[in-house]
């Protein structure tokens, strides 16, 4: 749940009309049946109307790759690509979620709609305009975009765009542990209400050429074609709905002593947690030391994007790195970066954290930027 929104005209009752002459269509768009969190639409056009639909393929690369050892990728070997859609070049997959890059060299032609999972996307690099049957934001760098399952959507950035994404077949979804028994924010968290951004209706959005729409069921495609506008709402309202929260409008966790990865909790689900480090302050006791002690990550393996700043923890890491540290195999700071820490008053880097409950596994697109000289970095 995040809040209630009213973008539009609506009709003054649920299921009711105002003007005979002028019928809305009105659509639930829901999950769990009719007994989830939902909002409802009110098209101009009947929703239903699809011309044709065929089938186009999905490539998905998975390596077959078994061994589960520490990983560290360079994403800036990843040629730009495709558009924020056809761009996406997964990374690391399990059965309930995949994460990989975007950075796209042209528009997206088509409208976009994910069938079977949520998306989270993070603006590494560049700006873009967001369009969804629901409106229109604008993205900036760092910004976090969340798109539930099943909303039709386009997006079109500046040349330098760089996304992070996330699909995720569990609900992806503001910490439980952030929200009082009503479902506000609570006092204390890193952030709050106020810094989240919804569509709104009457903005320009970025309409593709095509009135198609690629639906994604993870492994191949469907494509609707359509006669008439996709963006048509009069209105809408309802707690389901995209929205965005920028990290420099965050408020870092910090302590006495060095705070566990959970204080940076942004977002959660069943199958993951999401973390967000951001530029902060470190730890205050006159003989703390200020980055990770060793650890051993029993139930998850636990991937890092690098975005920004200076890494102080990690040997060979550049912005845009990825590491994945997977269970059964401790981990922690590189020889000599304890000793270089003690000291250090604040930190800089802004990294995203994604703890996967499921072992995660390598695409051959992973494979082929991995730096594999990575697991003997403990060595000296
Ligand atoms: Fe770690």
């Amino acid at each position: 749940m995040v809040y209630y929104v009213k973008q539009g005209n609506l009709p003054r009752y649920r299921h009711t009309y105002d003007d005979r002459k002028n019928l809305l269509r009105e659509e639930l768009f829901g999950e769990e049946s009719f007994d989830g969190l939902y909002s409802l639409l009110y098209h101009r056009n009947e929703p239903t109307r699809v011309l044709d639909i065929k089938e186009e393929k999905k490539e998905f690369d998975p390596s077959g790759e078994k061994k589960m050892i520490h990983r560290h990728l360079k994403t800036s070997k990843l040629a730009r690509e495709g558009d924020p859609v056809s761009g996406r070049r997964y990374l690391f997959y399990n059965d309930r979620i995949r994460i990989g890059l975007v950075k796209p060299s042209v528009k997206m032609k088509r409208y976009f709609r994910h069938a079977l999972s949520e998306q989270l996307f993070f603006l590494h690099r560049g700006k873009a305009t967001f369009s969804s049957v629901f409106g229109t934001m604008q993205l900036e760098t760092g910004d976090y975009l969340y798109i539930p399952k099943g909303t039709t959507w386009s997006m079109n950035g500046t040349e330098d765009l760089v996304l992070l994404f996330m699909e995720s077949r569990d609900r992806i979804d503001l910490p439980v542990r952030y929200r009082n028994g009503y479902g506000q924010l609570r006092e204390g968290t890193p952030y709050y209400t106020r810094d989240i951004r919804h569509p709104v209706l009457d903005a320009k959005p970025f309409l593709p050429d095509k009135l198609e729409v690629m639906v994604d069921y993870n492994d191949s495609y469907l494509i609707e074609s359509r006669d008439r506008e996709i963006y048509d709402l009069e209105g809408w309202d309802g707690y389901l709905f995209p929205y965005t929260i920028n990290i420099s409008d965050m408020a870092p966790i910090v302590g006495k002593l060095h705070q566990p990865p959970p204080v940076h909790e942004t977002f959660s689900g069943k199958s993951f947690m999401i973390g967000t480090f951001l530029p902060r302050l470190f730890d205050f006791h006159p003989r703390s030391i200020p980055i990770s002690y060793y650890h051993n990550n029993i139930d998850t393996d636990e991937f890092l994007f690098y975005s920004s700043g200076s890494f102080m923890s990690r040997k060979g890491i550049e912005e845009g790195s990825i590491t994945l540290h997977v269970r059964g195999i401790i981990h922690g700071p590189q020889p000599g970066a304890i000793e270089a820490a003690i000291g250090a008053k604040s930190t800089d880097e802004v990294a995203v954290m994604i703890e996967a409950y499921d072992p995660l596994f390598l695409t051959r697109t992973a494979i082929g930027i991995e730096d594999k000289t990575y697991m003997k970095s403990w060595i000296g």
